[in-house]
């Protein structure tokens, strides 16, 4: 049997290191995540965060297999959400256990930075991980959604409240109250997707995206996850506060020294924290 999380590790173009590029690979059930996926992808978190060579996380879904004689072609997917099959007969002190800690909270906390890689069905726990990596680059048959309330259900994963960070309240409303499917051109317009290219694009631009971040200063990038993350968990006034608080430690980094003096001299930045 294949394995359901696919791990590469693509070299850095810029000096050491490598990029990341997780695959949830269960094309024949649109890559949908169930226990097995969610166990792959904490574990893919622990290793990412700890292994000091990981400078980028970039998630994305297998592309669909060739189909069996005389049968449909599967369409793509990124995940089209948690494997509904395992909801059967389970009450809530079980889900409770499942959904609590979970792999997409695993995800969000990553300390490194994260790119979801969307082509095809990214609904319900599928559009959950995509938003809760720090950038989703898409390609133009993407299409997104919250379609839990269908089977009397709300996002679990913390859609929710992700959710309406990126899409403001009302529309948050909408998508989870209708769930309704959103092209790309749609999730672009609402502020879920980054970028958009064409399928044969998706790939290489998102791996041009993840190798400019990755020629980054680590220890600046975390700073900057954190201090971007307080936007959202403090008001104005404590961010703000917050962010001067981070901004002057940054002054007594090796990086940012390395990073004003390259910039003087007018040569590339050689960070000390890779
Ligand atoms: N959980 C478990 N299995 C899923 C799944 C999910 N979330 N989404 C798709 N699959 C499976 C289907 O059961 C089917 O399996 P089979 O071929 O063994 O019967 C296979 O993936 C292909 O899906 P299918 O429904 O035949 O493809 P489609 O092109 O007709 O429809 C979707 C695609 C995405 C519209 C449809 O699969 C769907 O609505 N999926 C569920 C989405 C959802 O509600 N997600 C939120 C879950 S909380």
């Amino acid at each position: 049997m294949s394995e359901v999380l696919i791990i590469e590790e693509i070299p850095c173009e810029n000096g050491d290191g490598v990029i990341a590029k997780v695959t949830i690979n269960r094309p024949d059930k649109l890559n949908s995540l169930n226990n097995e996926v969610r166990t792959k992808l904490k574990e893919m978190c622990d290793w990412a965060d700890s292994n000091d060579s990981v400078r980028c996380v970039v998630i994305a879904g297998a592309g669909p297999n060739p189909p069996q004689e005389g049968k449909r072609a599967k369409p793509n997917a990124f995940v089209a959400g948690a494997d509904i099959t395992e909801f059967v007969g389970k009450g809530s002190e079980e889900i409770k256990e499942i959904f609590t800690d979970n792999a997409i909270e695993a995800i969000w906390d990553l300390s490194k930075p994260t790119i979801s890689m969307v082509d095809g069905f990214a609904l319900g726990g599928g559009c959950e991980v995509a938003c809760a990596c720090d950038i989703r680059i898409a390609s133009t048959r993407a299409i997104f959604g919250t379609p839990e309330i269908k089977l009397g259900l709300i996002p679990g994963y913390g859609g929710t409240q992700r959710l309406v960070h990126l899409v403001g309240y009302g529309k948050a409303m909408e998508m989870m109250m209708t769930g309704n499917n959103y092209d790309a051109e749609e999730a672009y317009r609402l502020g879920i997707v980054n970028q958009i290219y064409s399928p044969d694009d998706l790939e290489s631009k998102t791996m041009e995206m993840a190798q400019n971040i990755a020629s980054k200063s680590m220890h600046t990038l975390r700073v900057a996850k954190v201090a971007i993350r307080a936007a959202l968990d403090n008001g104005i006034t404590k961010g703000v506060e917050f962010e001067a608080e981070v901004f002057a430690k940054l002054f007594d980094s090796e990086d940012q020294k390395i990073g004003v003096q390259a910039f003087i001299d007018r040569t590339n930045p050689e960070w000390k924290h890779r």
